[in-house]
């Protein structure tokens, strides 16, 4: 079986930061989106991964390389703009050849993994494989109609009036059947190439197409709160690691990393949380839930709930709490007096100060 990982979407929802970065490349626990549905992927026992990169793709090449790093083979697939999931498939056609195929966005998080799945694959090998799960609104996500045996008897891409509430939530298995539904069908409304409309079309020609029920935890990172929640819960998972330096003045409680390189010194750290190498954590209480990246400074602050990318950095604010700060951003207090604020805010940004 090989992979086709989905990296080219523009994550507009994500603004500002997709502005300066691919969505994909956004970390959680300071690990690059991508790089979890990587080794989501690794779990598999796949090895052979075609990337789906757009005008964003030297980035993600710079970061992934050629997947050597994770016991993967890489090859990166541009599409020339995001016209559809279907039509990913028929960009990687030579790549896919006539294998069976895991699909998987590059921006959806299922890290209790989807091996379980992939063998019911295997065991039924149904024209296609779809994975489920329940969500409180269906309409913004394709929804699945189920038979009594867990067949697909219906899909439909993100209706107004949802008929059930099982979601598809962007892993994907195929046999090579799907290549002539993706040729078969005409663009959506909006104008994609939907992979929801590509397996209607296998079960309308009388394809078997079954559907598992995933009941792990899920979240498409496409927006800030998303980004935020999800990095609490793999934050929650991560064992005590300590391997950069901590003075004798700081305290860290419970699950807390500080990686080889940091330096934490007079500070606070309440897990879970981790901090990147090369950091720098002085006077400062830091987490629960946080996690600061490679080379930033935090300085006589206190944040939660947060994350810091690399490069980041924040001084004297005692009050941060489920905020995402970009790269080399500067957080910080303007030295003179407390009756204002003075911000330097770019484009889709948005701040919010205490009242
Ligand atoms: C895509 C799919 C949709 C699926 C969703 C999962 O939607 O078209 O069927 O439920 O991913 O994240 P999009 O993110 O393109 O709106």
């Amino acid at each position: 079986m090989k992979a086709l990982v989905l990296a080219g979407g523009s994550g507009t929802r994500l603004r500002p930061f997709s502005y300066s970065m691919p969505k994909q490349l956004i970390p959680i626990a300071n690990t690059p989106v991508l790089v979890h549905v990587l080794q989501g992927v690794r779990d598999l026992g796949v090895t052979e991964v075609g990337v789906i990169v757009g005008n964003r793709g030297p980035e993600i090449e710079a970061v992934i390389g050629d997947g050597s790093r994770f016991g993967l083979r890489i090859t990166h697939i541009p599409q020339d703009a995001p016209r559809g999931l279907a039509h990913t498939v028929s960009v990687a056609r030579d790549f896919l050849g006539d294998d069976d195929f895991v699909m998987y966005l590059g921006d959806n998080m299922l890290p209790d993994g989807v091996a379980r799945i992939a063998e019911e694959f295997t065991t039924h090998r149904p024209a296609a494989q779809v994975v489920v799960h329940r969500v409180a609104d269906p309409r913004s996500f394709g929804v699945v109609e189920l038979g009594p045996e867990g067949e697909v008897l219906r899909l439909v891409e993100k209706p107004a009036e949802p008929r059930s509430d099982m979601a598809l939530i962007g892993v994907y298995f195929f046999t090579p059947a799907i290549h002539e539904a993706v040729e078969a069908i005409e663009p959506s409304a909006r104008g994609e190439l939907e992979i929801t409309d590509a397996i209607q079309w296998l079960v309308t020609s009388g394809a078997y197409v079954r559907a598992s029920r995933y009941e792990g935890y899920w979240k498409d990172t496409g927006k800030v709160e998303d980004v935020l929640e999800c990095n609490s819960r793999l934050l929650d998972g991560l064992p005590r690691r300590i391997e950069g330096q901590v003075d004798t003045g700081s305290v860290l409680v419970g699950q807390v990393v500080v990686e080889a390189g940091a330096r934490v010194l007079r500070s606070r750290v309440q897990g879970p949380a981790i901090i990147g190498s090369g950091t720098v954590v002085r006077d400062s209480h830091v987490g629960p839930y946080t996690s600061i990246g490679r080379d930033c400074l935090v300085s006589d602050s206190r944040l939660e709930g947060s994350i810091a990318m690399d490069e980041a950095t924040v001084t004297g604010v005692h009050g941060l709490r489920d905020s995402l700060i970009g790269r080399a951003a500067s957080v910080g207090t303007t030295g003179r007096g407390t009756d204002h604020h003075c911000l330097v805010v770019g484009d889709h940004t948005r701040v919010e100060v205490a009242a």
